[in-house]
């Protein structure tokens, strides 16, 4: 018998807490949540009021400097921002090295991790300066790593950044415009992919933000903290719930169907769960499913686009909220149950949707990661562990086994 106190005894609580449901890893002044209502703030702000009236530049600034920017502070950050969207051109022979079949997610964690290489001149993470012009180069160089992930895996030219667009703008046709053509940025999906943005731009201690703090809690440099982030991202628990989540619907077809999905949710024997349902922290519905399926209804009518798989998320909705199941473990949409469907209408393969994700999320995770690196009294994160293996033992001769 293994006497816990004496190993852990000395350096005061020790708490066994399995996924870390009820620990606080870290202070933060960036996001706020109240599960239980439904709540999510970016420094104080409702995200329906920034999905609805800010930009996605405008919610960068605000989660990296604490307040909204004045119009000349936002100007001046989109042109900073600008700057740096260009890949170092030796990046371009680093893409190449994949496999074309690559998934866009397995290049994005190659490609940030190896900015490290390409930018080493910002990662003196004791200078404010570095840890400001490296979370500019992380934020801008996001949307041109995933357009050319994608671009490679469909064996077309690459697209320089045309800075003259928006930050959305530029993204949506860098992944969707070809060389010597006009690419028109339909104004609609620019809103609505900004808006998505804006809905993953932060989450505070979620899987991937505490990945990327705790890579960052060495003294790791952040592109590499990133690249970690992106790692975790990648589960399908995590940021590819969107992607099961529309491969769950479009298995599901038709809304008859709906109930045995429902029953194969529920049977504990069955490893299915439905995708997009529940969170960590909402025993509510996710504030940003509410706006995610807005966005939606908008995107179809601007696209004039009549896709059979809405209809059945609204009716899979529609039967788990009713459902003693689902109501008693208050499981609600979570901002993956309509996204993957928006995502599909405006063009992307279900691949790009983390992908699309990890760019947005890029923002919280480098205001994360500042946070916690301008903390003067921050440590290394090292969690514990129960030990549940052998007691002292000696060893045994090979002849002796
Ligand atoms: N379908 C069916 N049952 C579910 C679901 C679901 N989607 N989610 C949770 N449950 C059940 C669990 O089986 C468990 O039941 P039990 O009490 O009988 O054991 C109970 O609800 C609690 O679930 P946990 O897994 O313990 O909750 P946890 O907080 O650990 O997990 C998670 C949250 C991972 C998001 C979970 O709800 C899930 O797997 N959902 C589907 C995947 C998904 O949509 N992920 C996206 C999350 S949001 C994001 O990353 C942006």
């Amino acid at each position: 018998v293994i006497d816990i106190r004496k190993l852990y005894g000395s350096t005061g609580a020790f708490t066994f807490d399995p996924g870390y449901k009820s620990t606080a890893s870290c202070e933060s002044a960036l996001t706020y949540i109240d599960g239980e209502e439904g709540v999510l703030l970016h420094r104080g702000y409702p995200i329906g009021q920034l999905a609805e009236q800010s930009s996605f530049m405008e919610v960068a600034y605000l989660l990296l400097n604490g307040e909204l920017p004045t119009q000349q502070e936002l100007d001046d950050f989109d042109y900073t921002i600008t700057r740096h969207t260009m890949l170092h051109e030796q990046l371009m022979t680093f893409y190449r090295g994949f496999r074309r079949d690559a998934h866009p997610m397995a290049i994005m964690c190659g490609v940030v991790g190896a900015l490290s290489a390409f930018y080493h001149d910002s990662t003196d993470i004791s200078d404010p300066e570095h840890r400001k012009i490296s979370s500019h180069r992380l934020i801008a160089k996001m949307p041109t790593i995933a357009a050319m992930a994608y671009k490679y895996s469909i064996g077309q030219p690459f697209l320089y950044p045309d800075n003259s667009l928006s930050y959305t703008g530029n993204f949506l046709r860098m992944t969707f415009g070809v060389p010597a053509e006009e690419y028109e940025i339909h104004p609609a999906i620019e809103r609505a992919m900004d808006r998505i943005f804006i809905l993953h731009a932060d989450h505070e201690q979620n899987a991937s933000t505490s990945t990327v703090r705790l890579a960052g809690s060495s003294g790791a440099n952040p592109f590499a903290c990133i690249a970690a982030g992106i790692a975790c991202l990648w589960g399908p628990a995590h940021g590819g719930a969107n992607e099961a989540a529309l491969n769950m619907l479009q298995e599901i077809g038709t809304p008859d169907r709906i109930p045995h999905y429902i029953e194969r949710a529920k049977d504990k024997n069955d490893p299915f769960r439905l995708m997009g349902f529940g969170h960590r922290v909402y025993k509510n519905y996710d504030p940003r499913a509410t706006v995610m399926q807005q966005t939606l209804r908008e995107v179809f009518e601007a696209l004039n686009v009549d896709d059979p798989v809405f209809e059945t998320a609204l009716k899979l909705e529609e039967h788990a909220l009713n459902d003693d199941y689902f109501k008693e473990k208050k499981l609600f949409p979570n901002v993956d149950f309509y996204s993957g469907i928006i995502l599909n209408a405006i063009g992307f393969p279900t691949t790009m949707f983390t992908a699309l994700f990890a760019l947005a999320r890029t923002v919280g995770w480098v205001a994360q990661w500042n946070e916690m690196i301008s903390d003067p009294g921050q440590v290394i994160g090292r969690p514990r562990q129960l030990y549940t293996g052998p007691t002292e033992r000696d060893y045994v001769p090979m002849d002796k086994r």
